[in-house]
């Protein structure tokens, strides 16, 4: 198995925020949809107002989606084990004025008392590491009874195989992002996570997925302009923006509950 690159988010990580790195294309296509999603759950659906609940956002990069929560009123604690990304949130949330508490710390080992958190979230991080049930563990520990646990990842097939590491990464004319960013061998099937989550006392509320909501064609055509340096990366992510949707084969989101 290819040896996944986490080492990138110290490289690169004063490019969290900016319009030209490839991590625009996480801002602009992925976390838009998957944050109206966790913020219609939250509200519509388990009618909870968020100003002041307590979330935890676990393996937080340089706080897109920490940024989300306290903007919506939630009083937000980011942690990763990258220094240099947490350094960027820092300097991100202060600029935007707003307060969030940033920490290094592992999703394996949480530094936090049991039952602490209303929400915790973890987006993007459970295909990056070596035994995610350790940190489905962690987050089911330092939930309070009742609490919610947000989440998207990639699963494990054929497409996502297609799309995520072929074309994205490996394929010279369509390759966007650096190799082993992703290693497809560490995505994660909806049953294994479930299963997961079962083990842990998450009640599994069911899954979504997030498909691409332009054509193929678009989006080739979208990766040709960014390689003749017509469009930047932010762009790019908006036009291989990502949608809600019932297809779970490349990748999903979705939320539980903590049972008591
Ligand atoms: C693809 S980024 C996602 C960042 C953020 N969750 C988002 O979606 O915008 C993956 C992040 O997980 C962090 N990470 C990887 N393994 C981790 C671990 N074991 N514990 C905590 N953070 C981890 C990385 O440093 C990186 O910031």
């Amino acid at each position: 198995m290819a040896t996944i690159n986490n080492e990138i988010y110290n490289e690169v990580a004063n490019t969290w925020w900016e319009e030209d790195g490839f991590m625009a294309v996480l801002r602009t296509s992925i976390n838009p949809p998957r944050f109206e999603y966790f913020r219609k759950a939250l509200t519509e659906h388990i009618k909870l107002d968020p100003k002041n609940l307590k979330v935890l956002d676990v393996g937080c990069g340089g706080g897109l989606l920490s940024e989300q929560f306290a903007a919506i009123g939630c009083d937000v604690t980011g942690i990763d084990c990258s220094l240099p990304s947490l350094n960027a949130a820092i300097a991100h949330a202060n600029k935007a004025g707003l307060n969030i508490r940033y920490m290094e710390s592992k999703g394996e080992s949480l530094l936090f008392k049991d039952a602490q958190f209303d929400i915790v979230c973890c987006c993007d991080v459970l295909e990056h590491v070596d035994n995610f049930d350790l940190i489905i563990a962690e987050i089911s520990r330092v939930l309070k009874p009742g609490g919610v646990f947000f989440f998207d990842t990639i699963n494990r097939t054929f497409m996502s195989n297609l799309l995520a590491i072929k074309a994205a990464q490996d394929w010279p004319l369509t390759r966007f992002l650096p190799r082993n960013v992703h290693v497809w061998d560490k995505f994660i099937k909806p049953s294994e996570l479930a299963a997961s989550m079962r083990k842990y006392r998450l009640l599994n509320a069911g899954f979504v997925g997030l498909s691409p909501a332009n054509n193929p064609l678009m989006s080739l055509l979208a990766i040709m302009q960014l390689k003749l340096g017509k469009i930047n990366f932010a762009e790019l992510g908006s036009k291989l923006k990502l949608k809600e949707s019932k297809n779970l084969s490349i990748a999903y989101m979705g939320f539980s509950i903590r049972s008591i």
